[in-house]
């Protein structure tokens, strides 16, 4: 059995006083048996993992760069995320994809760097709108995983998310059947990869889950759980998220 995982990416927002919600997820969800992960901009890390503690909710950034020091000024390397205390790290947004022109090679030698220093990277990947209508969604996807993810990964030291681009910050979703056709695929390439340790990775769907789609989105086969951007923000909407999901 996978342990579900609602991760909230609060990308370019927060401040100090927006920890506050780490305290009251962890009193709403103390009992809730899913991973609770919290993905703050970089200079609230070591202050959210003070604020989650040994607590239910887990702390990640939000990107990291694969070398572990050098010159590479306003890069955050793996170690200096794990000496934060926090545990997790996106790799391979989409928006960093876009942004930064991250290839799947550059994401891939994150995620190692990432499971070098002990922190377990959610590898994110998805089609752009453009990819979807032209029936190049699943290969696409599955050519991300493929590269994107590093050699030796484990049930316990790898989460992927599959976020479609254009149903990021949308509100659009795929269809329940579009999602599970891809969730379907992924799982069968990693355990076609990783033997039995594939089908022990955790498979998030992020892009606009909100409180009133979630009970449908997590009821979908093969989806262990979500990767929430806006949603996450506050305690309102991503608490009944993770209630759905403790329901699922
Ligand atoms: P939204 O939930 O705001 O669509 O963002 C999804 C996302 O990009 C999470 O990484």
């Amino acid at each position: 059995m996978r342990r579900k995982m609602a991760a909230g990416n609060w990308k370019m927002n927060g401040s100090v006083a927006g920890l506050d919600m780490i305290s009251a997820l962890a009193s709403a969800h103390s009992d809730s048996g899913c991973d609770i992960v919290i993905c703050p901009p970089a200079h609230l890390l070591m202050s959210a993992a003070k604020r989650a503690g040994t607590g239910p909710v887990a702390v990640g950034a939000q990107d990291c760069h694969a070398s572990d020091k050098g010159a590479h000024t306003g890069d955050i390397a793996a170690p200096m995320i794990a000496e934060t205390g926090a545990a997790y790290v996106i790799t391979g947004h989409s928006e960093r994809r876009e942004t930064y022109g991250e290839t799947d090679a550059a994401v891939r030698d994150k995620s190692a760097a990432a499971q070098g220093c002990g922190l377990v990277p959610i590898v994110c990947i998805g089609e752009s709108l453009e990819q979807r209508e032209a029936g190049e969604a699943l290969p696409v996807i599955r050519a991300q995983l493929e590269n994107s993810v590093p050699e030796g990964s484990t049930g316990a030291t790898l989460v992927v998310a599959y976020e479609p681009i254009w149903a990021i910050g949308t509100g659009k979703i795929p269809t329940l059947d579009q999602i599970a056709e891809v969730h379907t695929a992924l799982r069968a390439d990693l355990v076609a990869r990783f033997g039995p340790e594939g089908d022990k990775i955790r498979l998030l769907y992020g892009g606009s889950v909100k409180p009133g789609n979630a009970a449908d989105i997590f009821g979908t086969k093969d989806v262990d759980g979500a990767l929430v951007g806006g949603a996450s923000l506050t305690a309102d909407d991503f608490s009944p998220i993770i209630a759905a999901l403790t329901a699922s």
